[in-house]
This record gives structure tokens, C-alpha cells and sequence, in this order.
């Protein structure tokens, strides 16, 4: 059996490859090896590599956000296209298809969830209507999935990061070292989510072969705010956590909303015989602290 990575140059693509058990074939696939846009290159190169066994992790997305809002295509043509090409692909050869997705695919506080939501997500709690163009995307790529290859697994996740450059963690690795204050939002709340503890979890349904044709949240344990999981760095850093200061979303407006509340719960993860993933403090220590 072949493990096939799309986005494998990407953060959780990169965690699957470095976390990999021994004796699994893991084989990444940058948007140069497979662009997964284009319908003919994913038919011609499930033809030429995949078999009836083996397994696609779908990591190949749009994933920056923002940008996302005024380039709906360009989004739409990963996040969906690219997805239902896979699934398409997955099913005619009968290889296994785990599919990554968001907690950007619920509702948010718009409607029909109350802001002050406080019980996590089930994977059933999407309302149709995310408030981002990413969103909108990740949440159609979903059902594109579903639609071509009904035993795929949705994975949904969030928050993730590995602390190097250009993530949450590293970013505050970095303004501590640049900056005396930091404000940060606390008005977010959410479960913040290692990379590589993601990685584990995804080899171990895939172990097990656990979840087919089921949709699975996996995030590390516990909740916190941006603003919180900032104040942690600092202090796993030997830092003083006071330097960071609490703000609102409203004071850093961005082109694409952010969930106000993004907890996914695990019961659909452990349902399906899967361990949980760590406390994402426990896992944060595991990140920083070498
Ligand atoms: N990061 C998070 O906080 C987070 C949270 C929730 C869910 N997720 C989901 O988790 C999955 C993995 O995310 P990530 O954090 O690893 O994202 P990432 O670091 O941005 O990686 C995404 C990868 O997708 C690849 N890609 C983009 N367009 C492609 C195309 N046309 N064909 C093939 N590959 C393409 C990119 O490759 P190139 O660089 O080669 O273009 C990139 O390596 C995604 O489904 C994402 O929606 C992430």
C-alpha cells in the first residue's frame, strides 16, 4: 500500500511525511508534481500510480484566507475542482481517499448558531452557509467529495501550526524578539493544533482504516484564544506573558471574517476508535520547548 500526499509541500503534508511509521510508503506530491486543477493531469497520473489499496491524503489546497475574498476562482478551482478530481480518481480505482477540511466550513456567529456559542462542533452542525469565500470553498469541496466518492473521510481541523516561519506560533516567536507589546485577539476561541500531532492521528486512521465514509473533527484538546495561545509562546519561551495585550477582532479588520468560535469536538474522532489528540498545551510544550 502507497500513501500519495497531495499539498505535501504544505504544513500538514510536511508533518506526514516526518511522522510517517516505519514502513509505509509515503510519497508527497508538490502542486508541481500534480496540479490537482487540472481534471486531465489527475486522471492521467491515477492511471499511471494509484492501485486499488492505496491511500490519497488530501493536504492540496487555497489556503490563504484573505486573498481568498477577491479571488473566488482561483480558490473554487482547489478547493473544490481540485477535490472533486481526487474523488473522482479515489473511487474509479477504489484507493482511499482522507480528505483535510476546516473549521471554517460552520456558520459562525452569523446565523443559525448564536455568537455565544459554547458547545463544539459535530461534524452534522454545518448550516450551509459559512461567511468566507474559503469557507464557501472548503465547505462545497466537502460535498464534492461525498458526492464522487461516498466512502471518503472528511477530516476537519484547525488552528494548525508547526512554530515555524510565516505560522501563528512562529509569528510571535518572532514579534516577541522585535517587539515589548503584543496585541492580540481574544475574542476568537478555539483549539490551537501541532501539526505533527495531527500527523499521528491521520496515520492511525489510516492504520486502522478507521472512518470510511465518515466526517471526523481532529484537533489537539482544550480551547483558547489567539490571545491566549500568544501569552503561552511567551511563557514556553521564558518570556513575560504580560507583553501580550488582549484586543478585538473588530480592532484588526481582515478581508475574510474569522470564526468567532472554531472548538471542534472530538467525539466524532474517538467514536471511530481513534485516540485523542494531546492537550494543546501539553502539545505546544512539545513544539517549543526541544
Ligand atoms: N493551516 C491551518 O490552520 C488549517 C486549519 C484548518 C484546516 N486546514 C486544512 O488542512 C489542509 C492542509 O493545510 P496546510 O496548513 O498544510 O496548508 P498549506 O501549508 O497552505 O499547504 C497547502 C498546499 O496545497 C498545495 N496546493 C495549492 N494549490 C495546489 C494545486 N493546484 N495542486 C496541488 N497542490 C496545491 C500547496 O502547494 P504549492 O505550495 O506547491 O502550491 C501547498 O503546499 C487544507 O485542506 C486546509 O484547508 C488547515
Amino acid at each position: 500500500m502507497r500513501v500519495y500526499v497531495t499539498g505535501g509541500a504544505g504544513q500538514v503534508g510536511r508533518a506526514l511525511a516526518a511522522t510517517g511509521p516505519d514502513g509505509m510508503a509515503c510519497v508527497g506530491l508538490s502542486s508541481a508534481d500534480l496540479d490537482v486543477t487540472d481534471a486531465d493531469a489527475v486522471r492521467r497520473w491515477s492511471r499511471e500510480h494509484l492501485a486499488g489499496g492505496d491511500v490519497i491524503v488530501n493536504c492540496a489546497a487555497y489556503t490563504r484566507v484573505d486573498d481568498a475574498e477577491s479571488d473566488a476562482a482561483a480558490a473554487t478551482a482547489v478547493n473544490v475542482d481540485g477535490a472533486a478530481h481526487l474523488a473522482e480518481a479515489s473511487a474509479a480505482i477504489g484507493a482511499r481517499l482522507v480528505h483535510l477540511s476546516t473549521d471554517y466550513v460552520f456558520d459562525g456567529p452569523a446565523a443559525p448558531r448564536p455568537p455565544d456559542r459554547t458547545a463544539p462542533y459535530e461534524p452534522d452542525d454545518v448550516g450551509g452557509d459559512p461567511p468566507s469565500v474559503y469557507g464557501r470553498t472548503k465547505l462545497a469541496g466537502e460535498r464534492a467529495v461525498r458526492a464522487h466518492d461516498p466512502a471518503a473521510t472528511i477530516v476537519r481541523t484547525a488552528w494548525v501550526y508547526t512554530g515555524g516561519d510565516g505560522d501563528f506560533v512562529g509569528t510571535m516567536r518572532r514579534l516577541a524578539a522585535e517587539r515589548d507589546v503584543l496585541t492580540v485577539v481574544d475574542d476568537q476561541l478555539g483549539s490551537p493544533t501541532y501539526a505533527p500531532d495531527l500527523a499521528r492521528g491521520l496515520w492511525q486512521l489510516i492504520e486502522q482504516d478507521a472512518g470510511r465514509g465518515a466526517v471526523l473533527h481532529a484537533t489537539n484538546a482544550g480551547q483558547t484564544t489567539w490571545y491566549g495561545l500568544a501569552r503561552e509562546v511567551l511563557a514556553l519561551d521564558g518570556l513575560d506573558p504580560d507583553r501580550v495585550r488582549p484586543c478585538t477582532t473588530a480592532d484588526f479588520p481582515r478581508p475574510a471574517p474569522r470564526p468567532a468560535y472554531s472548538v471542534l469536538s472530538p467525539r466524532s474522532w474517538t467514536g471511530a476508535g481513534l485516540a485523542p489528540l494531546p492537550d494543546w498545551r501539553d502539545a505546544l510544550r512539545a513544539a517549543l520547548v526541544r
